[in-house]
């Protein structure tokens, strides 16, 4: 049994822990951008091939707290660690470092302190000394301190989760996809219910959707790049199976959902992105205003998922009135909806709600790479 952890948005910890649940059935523990769990072989490769909300799954090989931390205490207890079992002599390897809170070293200070460890350990157990490869390393450690927490995890994903290599076309505002495959888990849509993006720009959240209602594994894009691949201590027989019986349970149901956006270049996007994804005859693009929706839907969706724009690119003068007339056009046409939305503009959304006069049911606070932002679940 190995101890786990996996990184996610902070914010989603409960929405991972879970999904984790549901896929290992193996109970998960909360931590702050991460989410700790034990399991075998068989469950690093199935978090990595099914999971559609973390970013990186980790062996941990140590957590502790400690007290005054300093680099010296950081470097013993990652050299007191045997790395023998890790890194064969002729492999490679890196360390990324991240730090959270005040300290008298930088976070690359950690990363070289945690990297000449490993170097003096495995010098001293097997009488090599390991090549470092920053690049492209065969293996790669991840050292976080957070405060007077240190954690040393060896990462068994590679590439963050979030980049799905189905993306051939890139928004300039594009949401992170762990971030909207749990929104749309947080809406508590269910495949046979019909979904609208009504601002979809490059398609991820429709395309999220589609890939979950013909349960396509998010690792079904990448199945030859995750770092666990270079292990040479774990077997790898056991992927081969989870691969064969993840693809062997993929539905070609088709389910309703359906994105529109006013940006015909945007919507172009989407298109391909669905087309590279598999599913684009699951969902059904349209050429559309959010704010006048009854000139555009002939149903009425029980579900809407939407990423409006954040106002970085339109005055922020205007978004408030914006927001209020979405949702008095989604009003209109789908009342009794569930809403789900993600929103750096907090406080002007829940002006435009009240406004609205829409009840809010749920709100989180996560963070979309540097920016800080608000989960809304509303019934319209
Ligand atoms: C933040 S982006 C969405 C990005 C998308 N979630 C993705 O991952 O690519 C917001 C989108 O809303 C669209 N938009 C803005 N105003 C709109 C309106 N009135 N009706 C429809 N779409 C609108 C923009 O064109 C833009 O593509």
């Amino acid at each position: 049994m190995l101890r786990l952890f996996a990184t996610v948005a902070n914010g989603l910890e409960d929405v991972a822990a879970s999904e984790i649940e549901r896929i290992t059935g193996r109970s998960v523990a909360i931590g702050v951008g991460k989410v700790f769990f034990c399991g075998d072989e068989e469950t690093i490769f199935k978090v990595n091939m099914l999971s559609r909300t973390v970013n990186r799954v980790m062996i941990l090989l140590h957590h502790d707290r400690l007290d005054d931390i300093s680099l010296d205490k950081i470097y013993s207890a990652a050299k007191l660690l045997n790395y023998r079992g890790i890194i064969d002599p002729n492999q490679s390897f890196a360390v990324r470092a991240r730090r959270v809170g005040t300290h008298n070293f930088t976070s690359v200070d950690v990363a070289s302190q945690v990297g000449q460890a490993i170097i003096d350990s495995y010098l001293k157990e097997r009488g090599y000394r390991l090549r470092v490869n920053l690049d492209n390393p065969d293996i790669e450690f991840i050292a976080i301190v957070r405060n007077d927490e240190f954690i040393l995890g060896l990462n068994t994903t590679g590439e963050s989760l979030h980049k799905r290599h189905y993306r051939v076309y890139n928004h300039p505002a594009a949401l992170n996809t762990t971030i909207a495959s749990a929104m749309i888990m947080i809406s508590g849509w269910r495949p046979d219910e019909s979904m609208l993006d009504p601002m979809c720009g490059g398609g991820t959240i429709p395309i999220e959707a589609a890939l979950t209602a013909r349960t396509v594994p998010p690792g079904y894009f990448r199945m030859k790049d995750f770092a666990f691949l270079k292990f040479r201590f774990i077997n790898l027989k056991a992927f081969d199976e989870v691969v064969s019986r993840t693809i062997s349970a993929m539905n070609h149901e088709y389910s309703p959902i359906y994105g529109m956006d006013e940006n015909g270049r945007y919507l172009e996007g989407a298109i391909m992105n669905a087309e590279s994804a598999g599913v684009r005859d699951t969902i059904s693009f349209m050429l559309g205003d959010a704010t006048r929706l009854r000139n555009h839907l002939d149903f009425s969706p029980r579900y809407v998922v939407t990423n409006p724009p954040y106002g970085i690119r339109m005055r922020k003068g205007r978004m408030e009135p914006f927001y209020r007339g979405f949702l008095e056009s989604l009003k209109e046409v789908a009342e009794g909806s569930t809403l789900t939305l993600i929103t750096a503009l907090r406080k002007k959304f829940l002006r435009a709600a009240e406004a609205a006069e829409i009840s809010i049911v749920e709100k989180r606070e996560v963070l979309h790479g540097e920016i800080r932002t608000t989960i809304f679940k509303c019934i319209i």
